[in-house]
């Protein structure tokens, strides 16, 4: 069961919504009936444990849509459902009540208390639900703690930076100890480097207390860092629902296309993303001549010494090896070097000066040292032209340095 999910919602602003509600539908148009459709048949599940991340740009229903998730405002039609329960069934009453105890929300311009110390604030959930004082102080100063304000808790907002402020209103919902958090554009207000901080700071929040996240943002930048999955709203619609490798590579219609036609790929691409099998391996106890064969085979520059469990050793060069079977070598003993490895999330930025210092292609491995693939400098080319819109052919490009420069 999904923690929460909504089901073909739709919302809309105005007068004669129930009508409009029904003819939308029925795929009619709305346009004479004087409604605004905020969000329009949106369904998405959020895993435990995930950030989800809600993007469009202004005016695109994001808001309206979290509002909903939230239970602030009740959909024309559709579901919400957070645990198995729709919000949508509930009165007011328990209605709350699931909300304190599931859902907090982080905002754009913090929303502290200005009268309240930054550990009032903190604890201010837990104060609404009567914990008592000395336990709520407590928790709120230990969330105080990890979100890098130890020692700030008798201080007032106003005599705090902005992106400290948002660190109170982050420790603020941990303290409530939900499950979800919601948080509507809870960076955008700050300065690009604050910003760049504070999604840090939620990242590692996030790997340390696992919590599930829905995060409204208009960066398509800011989403693709932060997303386990992005769903891409336009005009109250889903375009796409998907990873961010997957919303690159694979863009379900030409909106999202180019939307994403600016992104830096090479920051968001992975080694994973494009690593191929690799083409000429030899084992330990191989000697060179089958080495040699290997790679005349597959016209390779060298080859990768592969032990068991798929262990990578190093690689045997062709010029290296042609020698040892001249000398009447039976080995490859001595023949075998060290190489660079890469982990599968290294993004594609990263790889390009390792590709260019070496004559084979970049081995991909895992934690193990287990080979997983390879990515011939040809492919990382590739990968890079294809983001400029191409077709996934081979870029024409004059030189290497061109490309060296672009990324
Ligand atoms: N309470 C409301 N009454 C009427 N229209 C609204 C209301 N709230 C939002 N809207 C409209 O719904 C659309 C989506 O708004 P919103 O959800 O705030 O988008 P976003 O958060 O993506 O900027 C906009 O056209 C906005 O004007
Ligand atoms: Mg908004």
């Amino acid at each position: 069961m999904s923690i929460l999910r909504a089901e073909n919602v739709t919302k809309l602003f105005g007068r004669r919504t129930a009508e409009a509600a029904r003819k939308i539908g029925s795929g009619a148009d709305i346009g004479d009936l004087g409604v605004t459709a905020a969000v329009v048949e949106v369904s998405f599940e959020v895993h435990q444990g995930e950030i989800f991340v809600v993007m469009g740009l202004s005016g695109s229903g994001k808001s309206t849509l979290i509002r909903m998730l939230n239970g602030l405002l009740e959909p024309t039609s559709g579901k919400i459902l957070i645990d198995g329960t729709d919000l949508t069934s509930l009165p007011p009453k328990p209605l709350r009540e699931l909300r304190q105890k599931k859902v907090s929300m982080v905002f754009q311009h913090f929303a502290l208390f200005p009268h309240r110390t930054v550990l009032e604030n903190a604890a201010y959930a837990l104060e609404v639900q009567n914990v008592p004082k000395r336990e709520r102080l407590e928790k709120a100063t230990e969330y105080l703690r990890l979100v890098g304000l130890e020692g700030w808790g008798d201080r007032f907002p106003d005599e705090l930076s902005g992106g400290m402020q948002q660190r109170v209103g982050i420790a603020r919902a941990l303290t409530a100890g939900t499950e979800i958090l919601l948080m509507d554009e809870a960076f955008s207000a700050l300065d690009p480097l604050i910003r760049r901080e504070m999604q840090e700071l939620l990242l590692e929040l996030q790997s340390e207390l696992g919590k599930t996240i829905v995060f409204i943002t208009h960066d398509l930048n800011e989403a693709m860092r932060l997303g386990d999955r992005i769903a891409m709203l336009r005009d109250g619609r889903v375009m796409q629902i998907g990873t961010a490798e997957e919303i690159l590579t694979d863009p379900a219609n030409d909106y999202v296309a180019q939307f994403v036609a600016d992104v830096d790929r090479t920051r968001v691409l992975t080694a994973s993303s494009v690593m191929e099998k690799p083409l000429s391996i030899v084992d330990p106890g191989n000697g060179p001549r089958a080495a040699v064969r290997a790679m005349r085979e597959n016209q390779t520059a060298g080859a990768f010494v592969v032990g068991r469990d798929r262990r990578l050793i190093g690689a045997v060069y062709a010029e290296q090896a042609a020698q040892a079977v001249r000398d009447g070598a039976g080995s490859l003993d001595g023949l075998v070097e060290q190489l660079e490895v890469v982990s599968p999330d290294t993004p594609l930025a990263e790889l390009f000066s390792r590709s260019a210092e070496s004559a084979l292609p970049v081995p991909v491995t895992d934690g193990a040292g287990r080979l997983l693939g390879v990515i011939p400098r040809v492919t990382l080319l590739a990968a890079l032209g294809n983001l400029n819109g191409s077709t996934g052919e081979l870029p024409e490009l004059d030189t290497d340095e061109e490309v060296m420069t672009s990324a």
